[in-house]
């Protein structure tokens, strides 16, 4: 059994409780971030309090502490759970208050955050790639704001689920915005890397902008500008990157093989490039 953290008790997962109250749960009124953990390190977690704190700053919710103390919760639930490789998900609302679509001044916003033990290297996904499909993107119009108003990705995945692929992409206007908890990229036929540039549509991975850092310093060539499905299935290479799922290839898109339909070899470097980098910086 983990332990989790509620609130300021470091409690066994099944005795930790939250109000029925609480804003988070009655309105997805909260924001939320996932780190990675490789070898009981943190990974790009200074991206990810840089990017939860501009959340809260977007939503006028309060920083319930300073960074630092954030950070002790994180490693203090490294240490409890023996946490080697996987996650760590922390869950920030505007706290509890009797349901009204207005909040009172001064609510105390909750704090929860836990591990998540998985494999983050060796994964199938990353040896045989995914496939995905393509999904309207109906999510709100705020992606940039890194909330747990989720509905549209589970939708959207089980969608993949159900047409037996593995995650989807989603499409406005004809465009790929990103990935349903991820980013999406192309290679195109010369090499060059595509990405959808940053703005309110879609979600600022910290993943994204590392692989970026990384891939200006090898040289690759980068082009930050939305692309059509067309374009995708027409790429070279395609994958996705995400705290979760690092550098990923992407070898079907709605049922078309990508390249030679098999895990590309820049992609390949890419996530062989992050997977050390990351190692190295991680702390
Ligand atoms: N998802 N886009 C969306 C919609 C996401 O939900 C995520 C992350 C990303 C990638 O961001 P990052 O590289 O910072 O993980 C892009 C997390 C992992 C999740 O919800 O579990």
């Amino acid at each position: 059994m983990r332990t989790v953290y509620v609130n300021g008790d470091y409690l066994p997962e099944d005795q930790a409780k939250i109000s029925i109250f609480d804003r988070g749960f009655l309105m997805a009124d909260a924001v939320y971030e996932v780190t990675m953990v490789l070898d009981g390190k943190l990974c790009d977690f200074d991206g990810h309090l840089a990017r939860l704190t501009r959340s809260l700053a977007e939503l006028d919710i309060p920083m319930p502490m300073d960074v630092a103390q954030l950070e002790a919760i994180h490693r203090e639930l490294i240490t409890r759970n023996k946490l080697d490789e996987g996650g760590i998900y922390m869950h920030i609302t505007r706290g509890a208050h009797d349901r009204d679509f207005l909040w009172p001044a001064n609510l105390t916003p909750s704090l929860v955050m836990f591990t998540q033990a998985r494999k983050c290297i060796d994964t199938p996904a990353a040896q045989r790639g995914i496939s995905v499909i393509t999904a309207p993107d109906i999510r709100w119009g705020r992606r940039d704001i890194k909330t747990p108003q989720l509905l549209g990705a589970a939708l959207a995945k089980q969608a993949a689920r159900l047409a037996g692929a593995d995650d989807a992409w989603f499409v406005e206007e004809g465009l790929i915005t990103e990935g349903s908890s991820n980013n999406a990229w192309i290679v195109t036929e010369d090499g060059t890397l595509i990405t959808r540039h940053l703005s309110t549509h879609i979600l600022h991975g910290i993943t994204r902008a590392a692989l970026l850092r990384y891939a200006a310093e090898v040289q690759l060539k980068i082009e930050e500008r939305p692309f059509t499905i067309g374009e995708a299935q027409s790429a070279r290479e395609a994958f996705v990157t995400s705290a979760g799922l690092l550098v990923c290839p992407v070898v079907q898109i709605d049922g078309h093989p990508i390249g030679t339909g098999k895990p590309g070899p820049i992609t390949q470097r890419l996530r062989t490039l992050y997977i050390e980098e990351s190692r190295k910086a991680a702390r």
